[in-house]
């Protein structure tokens, strides 16, 4: 893969920062977006001190127009990492009344996990078109980070799971239109990683993998022009059986999981 030149969003924290630690090397460009000042700062030296040339860019996924002037301000790309993400599930108000997810929270999570993802890759897509093909055929890649939670219809976290499944159908459908001009597109459907998204979660988390694991599997996937990238296999393959099942044997199954009880995620921030 040629990659001198790579932009990740949500650089300042989890899988964002250790994509781009893992991916910061001698020559090679990297420009970083995250929200918070000193993790992005921390992050870019990190990057620095490997031999990157690093530039940070403050801001959030949900400005359109800012990530498009970002986006399209960079020379050429050859990777785009989209990883920006929020997370949150239902609430219970009272003992005995029905979970729910207050509109703020759901509105947030789909303008940053959906919204922000097109803010991201739409831009990139018109950047490559425009460049050359590198030696291998390829003009440029671009990833965003999707969820074994938008495989199921999941009643613990309904907003997170519809911009996932959302985010995961648009890359892999859009991949296939953009493959014969080298533009390759990869969604990574993947399931807890111990970053601090999880960090609050007051629940056993099954396949919980580490940070840098997460990040191998997702380098060693792109290297192989896979168009989906999933891990664990198998929490990928029972999410995708449990939801051939009918919706109440489904929804009774998961409303018994520990993590689909309301109150067990921290609330999403929607500062
Ligand atoms: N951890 C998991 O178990 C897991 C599983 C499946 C999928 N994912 C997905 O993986 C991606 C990375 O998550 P993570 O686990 O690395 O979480 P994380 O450690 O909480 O990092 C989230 C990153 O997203 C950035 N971000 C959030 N909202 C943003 C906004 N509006 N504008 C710009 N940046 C924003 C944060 O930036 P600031 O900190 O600077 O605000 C931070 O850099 C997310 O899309 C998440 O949904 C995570």
């Amino acid at each position: 893969m040629t990659l001198n030149s790579v932009l990740i969003t949500g650089a300042s924290s989890g899988m964002g920062r250790a994509l781009a630690c893992a991916l910061a090397r001698p020559g090679r460009r990297l420009w970083l977006g995250g929200r918070n000042a000193q993790r992005l700062e921390a992050t870019a030296r990190h990057c620095a001190d490997r031999g990157a040339h690093v530039t940070t860019t403050l801001g959030d996924v949900t400005d359109r127009r800012a990530m498009n002037d970002w986006v399209r301000g960079t020379e050429r790309l050859d990777l785009v990492l989209a990883c920006a993400g929020v997370t949150g599930g239902t609430h219970l108000p009272r003992p005995g009344l029905d979970p729910y997810e207050p509109a703020a929270q759901v509105h947030r999570i789909v303008e940053t996990d959906l919204g922000g993802v097109l803010n991201t890759v739409l831009p990139a897509l018109d950047v490559m078109r425009g460049q050359p093909r590198g030696a291998d055929g390829v003009r440029g890649r671009i990833c965003a980070i999707s969820s074994v939670a938008g495989l199921v219809s999941f009643p613990g976290t309904p907003a997170y799971s519809a911009a996932k499944a959302a985010v995961d159908r648009f890359m892999v459908a859009t991949g296939g239109n953009t493959r014969r001009a080298g533009i390759l597109l990869s969604s990574v459907v993947c399931g807890f990683v111990n970053t601090p998204m999880v960090a609050r979660n007051s629940f056993p988390m099954p396949g919980l993998s580490d940070v840098d694991t997460a990040c191998r599997r997702i380098l060693r996937g792109l290297a192989r022009d896979e168009r989906r990238i999933v891990f664990p296999r198998w929490l990928v393959l029972g999410s995708r059986m449990m939801d051939l099942l009918p919706i109440r044997v489904a929804e009774t199954y998961y409303t018994r999981q520990p993590s689909g009880a309301p109150g067990t995620m921290p609330e999403t921030d929607l500062t």
